[in-house]
C-alpha cells in the first residue's frame, strides 16, 4: 500500500536525518529530491536537458553536497522546465508500494499534496549555518562561519521567494522547529507525527 510522508523546510534544517530515521523505522524508502536539483546544477551546460536526461550515475556524483553544489541546485530549482521535467520521477517514487518518505521544499505544498503526513522541519538561519559549517570540518573548513551563514541567507532568500514552488509549510503540515531540540527528539516527534496517521487508519 502506498503512503506518503512529506517532509520540507530549509537548508540545514535537519530534514535529511529525520527522513532516514522516519524511513528506517517504518521500512519505507527515502528519496532526498534535493539531490536532483543538485545532480542537475553541477551537471552544466543547459539545466532543462540536464533535468530531462538525468541518470542513476548522475545522482551518485561525490560533489553534490558542497556550498556550490547547494547554489547551483538553488538556481536551476527556480526554472519551471526543470521542475516539471523532475516530476513524473518524484509522484512514482511517492506512491511506491510499501511506503516512501520524501524530503525537500514543495513535497506537500506541490509534489504531493496528498501525503498521508507533512512535516515542516525548520530552524533559525544562525543555527542552520552553524550546523552546515561543522559538517563542512568547522574550522577545518575551506569557508568560515560568516560565508555559510551568507550562503544559508541567500538559499532562503531565492528558495522562498521564487514564483514557481517557493518554500513555504503546507497548511496542514505539523511543523518542527529544531533550533533548540537536538536530532532524536526531533525524529522521535517526526516518527509521532506518522504513528498517529498510521493508527487512525
Ligand atoms: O535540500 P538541499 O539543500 O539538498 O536542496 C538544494 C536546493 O535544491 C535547494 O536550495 C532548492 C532546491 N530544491 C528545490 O527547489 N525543491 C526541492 N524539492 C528540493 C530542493
Amino acid at each position: 500500500m502506498a503512503f506518503t510522508v512529506a517532509i520540507d523546510g530549509p537548508a540545514a534544517a535537519g530534514k535529511g536525518t529525520i527522513s532516514r530515521a522516519v524511513a528506517e523505522r517504518f521500512g519505507f524508502a527515502h528519496l532526498d529530491t534535493g539531490a536532483l536539483y543538485r545532480a542537475v546544477g553541477v551537471k552544466g551546460g543547459d539545466p532543462v536537458a540536464a533535468a530531462r536526461e538525468l541518470t542513476v550515475a548522475d545522482l551518485a556524483r561525490g560533489d553534490l553536497r558542497s556550498l556550490e553544489a547547494g547554489q547551483a541546485a538553488s538556481r536551476v530549482a527556480v526554472i519551471p522546465e526543470v521542475r516539471a521535467a523532475l516530476l513524473q520521477f518524484q509522484h512514482d517514487f511517492a506512491r511506491r508500494a510499501g511506503g516512501a518518505v520524501l524530503d525537500g521544499r514543495d513535497i506537500g505544498t506541490v509534489i504531493c499534496p496528498g501525503a498521508e503526513v507533512k512535516l515542516f522541519v525548520t530552524a533559525r538561519a544562525e543555527i542552520r549555518a552553524r550546523r552546515r559549517w561543522l559538517e563542512l570540518g568547522g574550522e577545518a573548513a575551506e569557508s568560515d562561519y560568516e560565508t555559510v551563514l551568507g550562503e544559508v541567507r541567500l538559499r532562503d532568500e531565492r528558495d522562498m521567494n521564487r514564483a514557481d514552488a517557493p518554500l513555504r509549510p503546507a497548511a496542514d503540515a505539523v511543523v518542527i522547529d529544531t533550533s533548540d531540540l537536538g536530532i532524536g527528539a526531533a525524529s522521535e516527534r517526526a516518527i509521532a507525527a506518522v504513528m498517529a496517521v498510521r493508527e487512525r487508519r
